[in-house]
């Protein structure tokens, strides 16, 4: 497939036109940002790790049937997707208590809640991706009520599955946030599945394997990613 013109460059991927308009290419930067961008470093072979961890949790969830936005790995850091529309929010789901719920519940980083916690944000670089609820997304357009329902059904049985998958290599799956697309009128999950976007913690240490090392200054960023791959089953 034919890379053409950028169309987009977020803070860790860039985004390419390609001869079809119904795909389009995902190019994995190893640029690391928090706090909105606040914080910005390079984490050493990111792209890679993440655009091989995405795909391999994208194809696992396929074959689960959940329509996922991947269609073909390219190179190392680059993906064939499907042209979605992305919807602007982003799901959080929630196992164990940690990072902005701990802060905003007071509850220790570890407390399990009674059942798993879904949790919406508005997509929105210039407010900071605040949180919002079901009525917000539906009063100022940001979504249908049935594409709700979708993303909310998709988002806990990606948790299900993911869960189960990650205990089975020695993670606990903390909690995670994932994105969605319009696709020919489905709603398709998109974007990433990565120790960017996931907290991940050694099942029996509870060491952090994620890119909250690099959120919190703690070091060993690039060896929790490797970490991670290995768990996988993912050779580098
Ligand atoms: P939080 O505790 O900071 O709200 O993060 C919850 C989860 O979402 C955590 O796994 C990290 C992930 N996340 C992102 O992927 N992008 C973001 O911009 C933020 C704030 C969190
Ligand atoms: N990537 C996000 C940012 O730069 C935040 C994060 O992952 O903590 O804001």
């Amino acid at each position: 497939m034919e890379q053409k013109e950028q169309l987009y460059e977020g803070k860790a991927k860039k985004v390419y036109a390609t001869s079809d308009p119904n795909l389009v290419i995902v190019d994995y930067k190893d640029d690391a940002t928090a706090f909105n961008g606040l914080k910005k470093g390079t984490i050493v072979g990111k792209g890679v790790i993440n655009n091989r961890m995405t795909n391999y949790l994208m194809k696992k969830l396929e074959a689960e049937g959940i329509e996922t936005h991947y269609v073909e790995e390219l190179s190392e850091r680059r993906t064939l997707v499907k042209h979605v529309e992305i919807v602007p929010l982003e799901v959080i789901m929630r196992n164990v208590v940690a990072g902005s719920l701990s802060k905003r519940t007071g509850l220790p980083e570890g407390a399990k809640p009674k059942m798993p916690v879904l949790e919406l944000y508005y997509k929105s670089d210039e407010l900071g991706d605040p949180m919002i609820n079901e009525d917000h997304a539906l009063a100022f357009g940001w979504a249908t009520r049935e594409e709700l329902d979708s993303i909310a059904a998709t988002a806990r049985k990606v948790n299900d599955i993911l869960t189960e998958f990650f205990a089975s290599v020695g993670v606990d799956l903390i909690d995670f946030k994932i994105e969605f697309g319009r696709y020919q009128g489905r709603i398709v999950l998109a974007d990433e599945i990565s120790p960017d976007t996931c907290r991940f913690w050694d099942s029996k240490t509870k060491e952090k394997l994620d890119k909250d090392r690099f959120r919190r200054d703690m070091g060993g960023v690039e060896g929790a990613y490797h970490e991670m791959m290995r768990r996988i089953g993912l050779k580098e």
